[in-house]
Order: structure tokens, then sequence, then C-alpha cells
């Protein structure tokens, strides 16, 4: 069976992690192809929480073979940081189950300070970004003057290509007002670093295409959201990467007809972290319930950064324009518990726009920030959901809201969850 790609329909944070893990458990290999430890999935299994930024959450699937591929920026010291941790909670991470692309670019600290240098020159108008230095690694790769991971096999030329790109770097952040970086003691992180990852590289795309051929079944597992895409989502309030399915394909090196799926997931409300406009976004009671009070380890917090995401209404215009742009065979919604106990619910089918109805979200740069949401509003219900397996014990306005995203989505759902467990599933019928 051929690939399946996973994909976050909104702004990130749709809940991939667990999705992810779902899928893997019918999965041969599970590859990661865009942005880096920028991503926080989480996944809860067997009592215990695991924060994944880098490693695919395949990890958790003995047996399956986990793939860092080609369209990622890696940052080797906190690579090595979560195989580590990874380790110590008994997860098996050695190099026969995890493989990094040696096209795989490197993040190193230099990227890390020219992201807040960046950030702190845009005054207002900050992105928000993780400050991971994602910007600036594929700032580099573009530029043509990245570091590959591949070139970690060679100590002396990997040690001769950061010092160049250090000295490069400081001069910038010098010119910025920023302060330099340590390079001798930046250097040596980096070279122990990957002293450990040498045995882990790997030309993944032959080896993702050796699989598909052989008949594996490989999930690529989306990061970010497709409004952070760079080309796809509201520039500039985006990550550089291409988080959408069309990024699935250039991240890890295979060709369109290997795809048999491409699964969809949206929370079922909206969130976001980072500046940037959002349609539905509120403000007060709504906004605070839905975000939680950050005891949860599931509540309305950025598991890379720790920020309070902001929270508001689903936002149909947003997921049907998501799903058309990846092509969704399917939708997986997650979160409904948490919509219980409202009076009512509302889902934006629509935005204003200058006195214009609109039914995509406009492209012009400025324009999403001034779209009003057109609401509809559904009855709500109450009760713990987290019990729910089936479709039919769901209280039927629960059914009625699922049922209305499908149509305004046009898009089939395959299942929703009801709590962060691997087992709190309904299964909403649809197979694609
Ligand atoms: P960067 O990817 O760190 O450059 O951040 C760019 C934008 O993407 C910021 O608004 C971040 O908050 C957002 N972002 C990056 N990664 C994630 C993620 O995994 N979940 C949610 N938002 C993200």
């Amino acid at each position: 069976m051929p690939a399946t790609i996973l994909v976050g329909a909104q702004w990130g944070d749709e809940g991939k992690g667990r999705v992810a893990d779902w899928l893997a458990a019918q999965s041969d290999v599970v590859a990661r192809y865009a942005g880096g430890d920028n991503a926080g999935h989480t996944v809860f299994v067997n009592d215990q929480l695991y924060k994944l930024h880098l490693v695919p959450s395949g990890i958790l699937h003995p047996g399956v073979v986990c793939v860092l591929g080609n369209g990622m920026v890696i940052n080797p010291v906190n690579l090595v940081r979560e195989i580590d941790e990874l380790s110590a909670l008994g997860v098996e991470v050695g190099p026969e189950r995890l493989l990094l692309s040696t096209r795989a670019h490197i993040i190193t600290p230099v990227h890390i300070a020219l992201d807040a240098a960046a950030e702190a020159a845009r005054g207002a108008g900050a992105i928000g970004t993780t400050l991971r230095g994602i910007g600036p690694a594929y700032l580099d790769k573009t530029a043509r003057q990245g570091i590959r991971a591949g070139e970690m096999a060679d100590s002396d030329g990997f040690s001769a290509a950061l010092a160049a790109a250090f000295e490069r770097a400081n001069i910038a952040l010098a010119a910025q007002g920023a302060a330099p970086v340590d390079t001798a003691a930046s250097i040596s992180a980096c070279l122990a670093a990957a002293e450990r990852l040498r045995p882990y590289l790997c030309d993944t795309s032959e080896y993702l295409n050796r699989q598909l051929k052989a008949g594996a079944r490989v999930l690529c597992e989306g990061a970010q959201g497709t409004f952070l895409d760079i080309d796809h989502g509201d520039y500039p309030y985006v990550t550089s990467s291409s988080p959408t399915a069309g990024g699935a394909l250039t991240g890890l090196g295979i060709g369109p007809l290997a795809v048999e799926r491409v699964i969809g997931v949206a929370k079922c409300y909206s969130t976001r972290v980072g500046a940037g406009p959002m349609p539905t976004e509120l403000d007060g009671p709504v906004a605070d319930r839905l975000r939680g009070t950050g005891e949860n380890f599931w509540d309305e917090y950025g598991t890379t950064t720790g920020r309070p995401r902001r929270c508001g209404w689903f936002d149909a215009v947003a997921v049907r324009y998501a799903a058309r742009l990846n092509g969704f065979t399917g939708l997986f919604l997650t979160k409904l518990d948490i919509l219980s106990g409202f009076d009512s619910v509302k889902i934006a089918t629509a935005y204003e726009v200058d006195g214009h109805l609109l039914e995509t979200p406009p492209a012009a740069r400025g324009e999403l920030a001034r779209a009003r949401p057109v609401y509809e509003t559904l009855p709500g219900w109450s009760g713990d959901l987290s019990h729910t397996r089936g479709v039919d014990e769901l209280p039927e306005e629960a059914r009625a809201y699922i049922e209305r995203i499908a149509e305004l989505v046009e898009t089939p759902i395959m299942a929703v969850s009801v709590g962060p467990a691997r087992d709190q599933l309904v299964s909403a019928g649809a197979t694609v």
C-alpha cells in the first residue's frame, strides 16, 4: 500500500501527533517532511506523555521505522537530546529505527540568534516565531549557503563549514546590534552531536522509494499547518517551509503517484499561536474556557514555547480552503469533548471583507485581517464524552455539529477524538 500524507488543516496544533500515532499503527514507516523542532507533537500512551519535536510519532510503535526527511531543518544538539530523552523513557531510538536524511539542513546556534535578532527588528510587526532558528536556517538553504546533515559525516569538513557560517552570521548579528555567538563552544557542541548522529545518516529518498516499491505503508507526518505554509498560508505570518501536501513530495523525495490518501486534521474549534490574523478569534469567557487554565497538558498552551494559544470558533472557510488545497480524502476532528457544556456553538461559514461576502480566504496581504466571520449557530450539548466510542452514542447535537462540518468543508469525517488517550476515539465511519 502506498503513502498517506497527514496535514494540519488550520494554524498548527491540531492534534496531529495523536492522529499520526493512530495511523502509525497501520504503517511500516513514518516520515516527517518539513519544519524542525518548532513542532511540538504530544502523544499520550499508557499514562505516559511524550512530547516530540523532531522524532516522528511512529517511534512509539515498535517495528515502525522513522525518517527525518530532506525537507526538514535539524538542530543536531536538540535531536540528540530528544533521542536521549526518549531512550530514558524506554523507547528504542537506534539508527535501525531512525533515519536522518543527508540532505536535511542543519540549524546551529547562529540561526537561533539570527531568529531572535530578526524578531526584535520587526518590533510591532513581529511574527511571533518559536525562536528555534527555523527561518534563518531555511534562508541559508535557499541562499545556497546552508550546511546539510550529510556534512556531519566528515568532522573536519563540518567543522570548517560551521566556522565559515559562524563568521558570516556574527558579522550579520553585529550589524543588527546583537551579541555574537560563542563560536568555539557552539562548534564543539555541534561536533559532539554530529559524532552521535553519524550512524543515523541515510539517503532517505532512496530508502523510502525502495520501501514503497516493496509495498510498505508509508505515513508522511506533517508538522505546523496549512495556514503556516510559506506559499499558501497568510504570508508573512507563516513558517518558512511547506507543511501542505505538496511539501511531502519534495520534502521526502517521493513521486505523486505514490500517494493514496491525504488526511487532514482539524480541531473542533480554532487556535493560533504567534501573530497574524485569525478571523474567528474570541476574547473573553468562551476563549478562556476553550484555552483552559494550563493545568492539563491538553489545555491550549504551546508544547514548544508554552505560550497561551489564541482561541475561537471553528472556521469552516479556513478548513474548506485547506481541504481543497491539500486534496483531503478524509478529515480527522480532534477535541470534540472540549466543546461540551456550551448552550450553543458557532461555525464561521463565510467572511465579510470590505462589504463583500467571501467563501474562501482572501489572498491579498492585509485582507484576512479585515475579515469578519459570518456565523451559523448550532445548539450545544453537555455531558462527558470521554467514554464515547460510537458515533451513535454521541449527543444528537454533537453529531449534528460534526455532520455540518463535513458538509461545509466538503470532506468526509473519518474519526473524532474525545480525549487525549489512544483509545479515546469515535469512528465517524468514513474510510478513505
Ligand atoms: P517559526 O516556524 O518558528 O519561524 O514560526 C513562524 C510562525 O509559525 C509563528 O507564528 C509560530 O508560532 C508558528 N508555528 C511554528 N511551528 C508551529 C507549530 O508547530 N504549531 C503552531 N504554530 C507554529
